[in-house]
Formats: structure tokens, sequence, C-alpha cells
């Protein structure tokens, strides 16, 4: 039996986790900074770094005593090496350093999408392979060829903002408060998606990648001319809100699920995999599920406690790292840019 502690500190939770054998959470405890950062429409740095340093000690104390282990039971420390904010990985990074010291732990660093990704097998067990894995967040936008699990191959990305930035964006400018995902998906329901009509990203050069920059314009563009105003009471979102909302979540789902299906008819893997936060939204779990059925594959997405950020997927990708070789010294650094090669 071998018992990983994960943390994670890429951007605005301070999570730590224990998992048994890369497959069984023991604990996955997230101290969210949602409220913290709310007032100002997005994620503060500064805000967010600090609030790590007072959260990191308590929520790995927390992750030990729910799996009821003490450090020496675990047979390594993983945490987030990046990609993510400088100021938040580095206390994650330096906390697991310190662990690793202090108790002559293997030191295993994990990219913050390989998480992501990997939140499937922990969820779902061994998938078939190679599978094809779309990951949203708020900071991710990417479909990436799974021969093995552990190994990633990059298919595509955005070349901009990532759909659930667009998202954010988007609540941001109508005044709907942050996250806007959550708030987007609840709002669109019943509204007329067709409202307003929004025109995919086309990207020209055949790559399979994504872009949402684009939508955003679009819908900064409507409000101006339609003379929308942002809202005060969330609610009583007035009529013309609910629909721009329900046309823009239309668009940016078309548009990841028509690039996952052309990445699928292209590569033929033998699965299909939807995590990272987006993975939320009611819309693109029902309309991946379809392009999965009409293209013949099945479909594993996390549980909403593993698709959003976390530490048990980092924990679990660290017990496959580890299995590979994948060790890093007291030296390592956070790596805000850190890039997932095949490996
Ligand atoms: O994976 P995650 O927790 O953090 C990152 O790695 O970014 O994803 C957060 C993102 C935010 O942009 C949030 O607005 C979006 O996921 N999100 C959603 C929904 N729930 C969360 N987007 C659309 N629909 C949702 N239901
Ligand atoms: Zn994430």
């Amino acid at each position: 039996m071998s018992l990983i502690l994960g943390i994670e500190t890429s951007c605005d939770e301070t999570a730590a986790a224990v998992v048994e054998d890369g497959r069984r959470v023991l604990s996955n405890v997230v101290s969210s900074q949602v409220a913290v950062h709310s007032p100002y429409g997005g994620v503060v740095p500064e805000l967010a770094s600090r609030h790590h340093i007072e959260n990191i000690c308590p929520v790995i104390e927390a992750a030990l005593a729910e799996a009821g282990v003490g450090f020496g039971e675990c047979e390594a420390v993983a945490v987030t090496q990046g990609p993510g904010l400088v100021g938040s990985l580095v206390v994650g990074v330096q906390a697991a350093k310190g662990i690793a010291l202090a108790h002559g732990l293997p030191l295993v660093p994990v990219h913050h999408v390989a998480g992501h990704v990997e939140a499937a097998f922990l969820a779902h067990g061994d998938l078939p392979l190679p599978a094809l894995a779309l990951v949203v967040s708020g900071g991710h936008t990417s479909l990436y060829e799974i021969p093995e699990e552990g190994v990633h191959r990059l298919l595509g990305r955005t070349r901009d903002d990532a759909a659930g930035e667009a998202y954010d964006k988007v609540a941001k400018l109508l005044g709907l408060g942050y996250p806007g995902g959550p708030v987007i998906d609840r709002l669109a329901d019943g509204a007329d998606d067709r409202a307003v009509s929004f025109t995919m990203a086309r990207i020209k050069d055949g790559r399979a990648d994504f872009s949402f920059s684009g939508i955003k314009t679009a819908v900064l563009l409507h409000v101006r001319r339609e003379g929308i105003e942002p809202v005060e009471d969330p609610d009583d979102v007035p009529r013309p809100v609910r629909d721009l909302v329900a046309s823009f979540q239309k668009t940016v789902v078309a548009t990841l699920v028509r690039g996952l299906t052309r990445a699928a008819e292209t590569h033929h893997p033998a699965s299909l995999i939807l995590t990272g936060g987006v993975a939320a939204n009611t819309r693109l779990r029902r309309d991946t599920a379809r392009a999965a059925d009409e293209l013949g594959l099945p479909l594993f997405v996390p549980p909403l406690d593993l698709t959003t950020d976390n530490a048990a997927m980092i924990a679990a990708a660290g017990f496959v790292g580890l299995r590979r070789g994948h060790r890093a010294d007291l030296d390592l650094n956070a790596e805000p840019n850190l890039r997932l090669e095949a490996s």
C-alpha cells in the first residue's frame, strides 16, 4: 500500500489530500478563497499568496488527520510545481520541500494539468487507452492524447483566454460576480440561446487549437450596442442578460465539443475524458456525452470535487509520476509557465 500526500496551491484554492495507490481518496481538503476574491471579480495574486501562507499548514494537518495517518506513513509528497500564479505555487512548493526534508520523503513535482487528467483515473480506475482528454478550466483549455496513464501528448490548446476565463470575464462585465461559470450555467437554464448569434472561432492553420478572446469581445460589443447595464440584483437578472449568457454559453460549449469531436475523428482514441472546473457545466457535460455517444466512445468525467482544483488529483498524479521515476531535489522551484510535455 502506498500513501501519497498531495499539495496544490496553483491558484486560489489551498488544498492537501492523501491518496492510496493512486486510486483511493483517504482525504481531500480544499480551503477556497472565493469569498476573498469575489469582490474584485477575479483572483488577486497578492491576496491569494497571503491566504495560502495562512492556510497551508492547517490544510495539510487536516488532510493527514482525516486520513488518520502521519507524515512518516506517506511514501512521498507530491506538489503542483506549475503552471499557475508564482506567488501561490511557491507556498505549496516550499511546504512540500520542508516536509520532504523533515521526514525524509521523496518529493514528486506534478504538472497541474496532469493532475486534472489524472482525476479521471482516480475516479474511474483504469480507462480504455489511448484516451483523449479535454481539460477546461479557468487557466487552461487543452486537448491531450493519453497513450498511457501519466503520459500526455498535447494536441491543441487555447491561443488566448481559457474557456473558464471567458466565463469569468463575461460574468464580471455583466456584474454577475466571481466565479462566473456557475452563475452563467444557472442563468442560461431556460433562457433563449438563439437570442444573440456569436460565431465559433476558426483556427486557420488546421491545428486543434481553441480561441475564446473573440467571443468575449463580441459580448462586450453587444453590451455596448444594446446599452445593457451591469446587473444589480443577482436574484433578479433581466431577460436580455439571461438570453445573452445562454447564447454565449451555447457557442463556447459548441466550440469545445467541436474541438473534441474533430480530435477524436483524427486520433481514434478508445475513450474520452472531460475534466477541469468548467467540466462542472451542465450544458458541456450534456453535449459532450451526446458527442461521445455519436462517436461510440465511453466518456469519463470526474465528480465535481475531483474536477475542480483539488490535491487528491495531485497526489494521484504523484503516485504515477513516482512509478515513472519523477523525483525532484530540494532545489525544486515553482514554474509559473511549466509545460506538459510527453514524458
Ligand atoms: O479547475 P478550476 O477549479 O481552476 C483552474 O484550474 O482554473 O476551474 C475554475 C473555473 C472558473 O473559471 C469557473 O468559472 C469555471 O471553472 N466553472 C464553470 C462552472 N463551474 C466552475 N464554468 C462553467 N460552468 C460551470 N458550472
Ligand atoms: Zn485547475
